[in-house]
């Protein structure tokens, strides 16, 4: 049986410039899987291809999720598939608060899960009750401030309280395949700590997930089972989680060496 999702052979450019070169990954719900690269190597490319940022032309290969090619569908039929991407640097939406935004990502995912077919989005929509019961349950397992609901989204939110702003998106939409998009970066000691340990609470035989980093110290607390470097395009190298922590110490050139044979 193949795997939950499938990347094969994955060609993308951005601008007409190639940047993923021939990418292939497999994730299954209930694995943690971590990439780590060097910066510019396609990392943030891979995560943003497998939302359909449009920006981002896949001119080759294939991406199997749930029996189906994605490749050509929009950012929400994957959405509402059961993919879900953590920005590297999530947007700021003015006028528009955190709890709002979350009820209408809820709604649009559940109008499509439970479309009986009569067109009758309305139906699968969360109650308020509902919806409020699982916002205040959501942002206490990330600790976050009841007052963040109604602010709006990321608008003056500090760096480490945008990334929380990502999980608790992550948390309340569910989804089967998770990329985290080096959630860890701007966070400090005990916003890490929360946060991951957030994310693991998450965890679930339903839930796959793809942690993007560049430090070994996020994966500390979210334990990959499998770690890939990406370098130039490329997945060159995928072991255990001792390659994270031998990577840590010996850096890329190391990579680059093992590779080559030198
Ligand atoms: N939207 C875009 N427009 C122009 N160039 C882009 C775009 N997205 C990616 N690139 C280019 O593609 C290359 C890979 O970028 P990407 O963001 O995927 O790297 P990364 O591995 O995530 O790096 P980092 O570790 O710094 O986050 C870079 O040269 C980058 O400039
Ligand atoms: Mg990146």
């Amino acid at each position: 049986m193949s795997a939950d999702l499938v990347i094969k052979n994955l060609h993308v450019s951005v601008e007409g410039q190639e940047i993923l070169k021939g990418l292939d990954l497999e994730i299954n719900k209930g694995e943690v899987h971590a990439i780590m690269g060097p910066n510019g190597s396609g990392k943030s490319t891979l995560a943003n291809t497998l939302m359909g940022h449009p920006a981002y032309e896949v001119t080759e290969g294939e991406i199997w999720f749930k029996g189906q090619n994605i490749v050509g569908l929009s950012p929400d039929q994957r959405s509402r598939l059961g993919l879900f991407l953590a920005f590297q640097y999530p947007s700021t939406i003015p006028g528009v608060s955190a709890a709002n935004f979350l009820r209408a990502a809820v709604n649009a995912q559940r109008g499509q899960h439970d479309a009986s077919g009569n067109g009758d989005r309305k139906k699968g929509s969360i109650p308020m009750r509902e919806f409020r019961q699982l916002l205040k349950e959501k942002m206490a397992l990330l600790k976050m401030e009841p007052s963040f609901a109604s602010r709006y989204v990321n608008d003056g939110f500090s760096g480490g309280e945008k990334k929380r702003m990502e999980i608790l998106q992550m948390a309340m939409l569910q989804p089967e395949i998770a990329v985290l998009d080096e959630t860890d970066s701007g966070l400090d000691i005990d916003a890490l700590r929360i946060v991951s340990e957030g994310v693991n609470q998450l965890l679930s035989p339903e839930l796959g997930v793809l942690v993007i980093t560049h430090y070994q110290r996020i994966l500390d607390y979210i334990k990959p089972e499998y770690v890939h470097i990406l370098v130039n395009g490329r997945i060159v190298m995928s072991g255990g989680p001792d390659l994270a922590l031998k990577l840590e110490e010996k850096g890329y050139e190391w990579v680059k060496e093992a590779l080559t044979g030198d």
